[in-house]
């Protein structure tokens, strides 16, 4: 959360500054603020609410200087207003943060019995003020140092300094953080997309390092002040993806080209020829497999809920799931016979990052699933499994869900195999099925996409809406509850259906709508059955499913008949529907379907 840009230039900064800020929004979007140096004084500028605000600001004042860094905010310490939104400056420093400060309360007591006026409720200001005061004795290497050592919790900073008046200074702990080399310029990112349209060349900096950059140089140092020499990574070419296109916004088009992720995917990890899937230097045998443990958060956690009824299936594994903010603070027996997979979008998610680095700790193997492959957890993780889904720029995951379920399920087949669980034949039908797969999401995706704005216009007028299935649809049901959350900010709940009666079936009143998913699987009947209960209390339910049987449907007000396939990838299928449904919902009611309010992309607070 929040997003950091700093440049070091022979040019006026701001413009690129603001560029790369309207870049880094989906990581927050409540504030946003520049500071830069011009005739050795640092100026500042910030204002509540989104990038475009700061643009018009600066469009009426300019900002001048050819070194700055810009932050845009959400919100840990301190409501979003032009107040708390960073830089925090003081005569001497400016500072931009990501992460959060625990021990701020006592820093900022002890602040301001040495004097020093606090303007804003944040946490920052400490840092601000610390570095200005430490400033006073030391110089510029041993200032930073101490200003580190007095933090306790996690950080990404950008500082600007008025007596150094060439540099700007990157440090990291717990938050990322990435430099660029640019030509005749230098950047500081909190992530290599905010660096992208400026460089390719970048290196990500590591817990304890900071890093200090002019126009022509970057130097590093570790965390016990050692000059240290860093690896330069060349990033890949991905415009096709950071580019909204003809779509409105970019969930639909992430939405929509879910049938591209899958392919990409599928093709990544199937031998089409062989008709194998490729899985080279495992961290561990599959075979010595005792259990394998799922983490995530979010909709990255239901993707391993997903799994665990796959892995269960095919691998005949012990599976527990957890979520990482779960996980992280538990009395774990760590098992090295064990695998710890975490599940991950963005790779920098602070709970799923800590929740590995204890494994790490406790010497047992790790693998993560991921989408940003120079992210945090890929570079931490013993073995890594791309998804390959593109940048998702959506805050609302969508693409990287498929991604994420594709590559958990193509890890169950391929452990199930090498455990001799399915047999040769059964083995390459599921292949067959995989390769099918893309066509069957577009087919999806184009049936539904007609029909779901209709039925989205049930749920604006609703007080609620419940998200039930059984099996593997109940994973997906939660999901579906939490897109229409997170998006439309109408309540909605998913539940198990075979849960109903044990409470929530309270909730059912006239016209509550209540989206029922029913594939034609083994828990077919007993759905419809708990459909049957949901009617006959006055529920509204769409009905989503693959069966033909029309008399199943009396009393829907809506049927979704989506591509018929087997029980194992029909989560794929149900999960669009139920995307396209919380879009809609979310347009009718106007709101911003990229950044919904009090989101961000990545979680990089705890
Ligand atoms: C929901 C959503 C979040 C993320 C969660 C984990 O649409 O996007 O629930 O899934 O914050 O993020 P990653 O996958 O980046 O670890």
């Amino acid at each position: 959360m929040c997003g950091i840009i700093g440049i070091a230039s022979s040019k006026l900064v701001a413009q690129n500054i603001i560029h790369s800020l309207k870049k880094l929004e989906y990581r927050g979007y409540d504030s946003a603020g520049i500071a830069t140096i011009v005739d050795n004084e640092i100026h500042e500028k910030k204002c509540a609410g989104r990038v475009d605000n700061l643009e018009k600001l600066l469009f009426k004042n300019p900002s001048k200087g050819s070194l700055g860094i810009g932050h845009v905010r959400w919100a840990t310490h301190g409501i979003p207003s032009q107040l708390n939104a960073h830089p925090h400056s003081s005569d001497e420093v400016s500072v931009v943060h990501n992460g959060i400060i625990e021990n701020s309360t006592l820093l900022k007591k002890n602040l301001e019995e040495k004097g020093y006026k606090f303007k804003s409720q944040t946490d920052t200001e400490v840092i601000t003020f610390l570095l200005t005061d430490f400033l006073k004795s030391y110089d510029l290497v041993d200032a930073i140092n101490k200003t580190l050592k007095a933090l306790n919790g996690s950080f990404a900073l950008g500082i600007l300094f008025k007596k150094y008046s060439n540099i700007v200074v990157g440090a990291r702990r717990g938050s990322p953080l990435a430099v660029g080399y640019g030509p005749e310029e230098n950047y500081l990112g909190s992530d290599s997309y905010a660096l992208k349209s400026m460089t390719n060349k970048i290196t990500y900096l590591d817990d304890g390092d900071v890093c200090i950059l002019t126009n022509n140089k970057i130097e590093f140092y570790n965390s016990e002040n050692k000059k240290i020499n860093k690896k330069i990574l060349t990033l890949s070419e991905d415009k096709q993806f950071t580019d909204k296109g003809d779509y409105k916004d970019f969930m639909s088009k992430e939405i929509n080209e879910q049938n591209i992720t899958a392919k990409t995917c599928v093709k990544e990890y199937v031998d089409q020829l062989r008709k194998d899937i490729n899985l080279y230097n495992f961290p561990i045998n599959p075979k010595d497999i005792e259990k394998i443990v799922l983490i995530g958060c979010g909709t990255a956690y239901h993707s391993c809920i997903t799994a665990k009824y796959w892995f269960e299936e095919l691998t005949n594994i012990p599976i527990e799931i957890d979520i990482a903010s779960e996980f992280r603070y538990r009395k774990i027996n760590f098992n090295n016979k064990n695998l710890y997979v975490f599940v991950s979008q963005s790779g920098e998610t602070a709970d799923t990052y800590a929740a590995l680095d204890l494994c790490k700790k406790n010497n047992v193997k790790t693998c993560s699933i991921v989408n940003v492959v120079e992210s945090s957890i890929a570079r931490s993780s013993d073995f890594v499994l791309p998804i390959h889904a593109g940048p998702e720029i959506g805050v609302a995951s969508t693409k990287a869900f498929i991604g994420q379920m594709l590559v958990l399920f193509i890890l169950a087949i391929k452990i199930s195999e090498i455990r001799k669980e399915i047999n040769k034949t059964d083995y390459e039908n599921k292949i067959d099925d995989l390769q099918k797969l893309p066509d069957l999401i577009k087919d999806t995706i184009n049936y539904c996409q007609d029909n779901t704005p209709i039925i989205a216009k049930d749920f604006i007028k609703a007080k609620g809406s419940m998200f039930l299935g059984r099996g593997l649809s109940f994973p997906i049901a939660l999901e579906g509850a939490l897109k229409l959350k997170e998006l439309s900010y109408l309540h909605a709940e998913g539940y198990p259906a075979g849960e109903m009666k044990h409470g929530p079936l309270a909730l059912i009143e006239e016209g509550l709508p209540v989206v029922i998913l029913a594939p034609k699987d083994r828990y077919f009947e007993k759905t419809i059955s708990n459909m049957q209960e949901v009617i006959a209390r006055g529920g509204k339910v769409i009905l989503i499913t693959d069966e033909d049987n029309k008399i199943i449907s009396e009393n829907v007000r809506f049927t979704l008949k989506i591509a018929k396939t087997n029980e194992y990838l029909s989560p794929f299928l149900m999960t669009i529907p139920l995307q396209l449904l919380a879009y809609h919902v979310a347009a009718l009611k106007n709101c911003d379907i990229d950044k919904p309010r009090n989101l961000a992309k990545s979680v990089t607070v705890e």
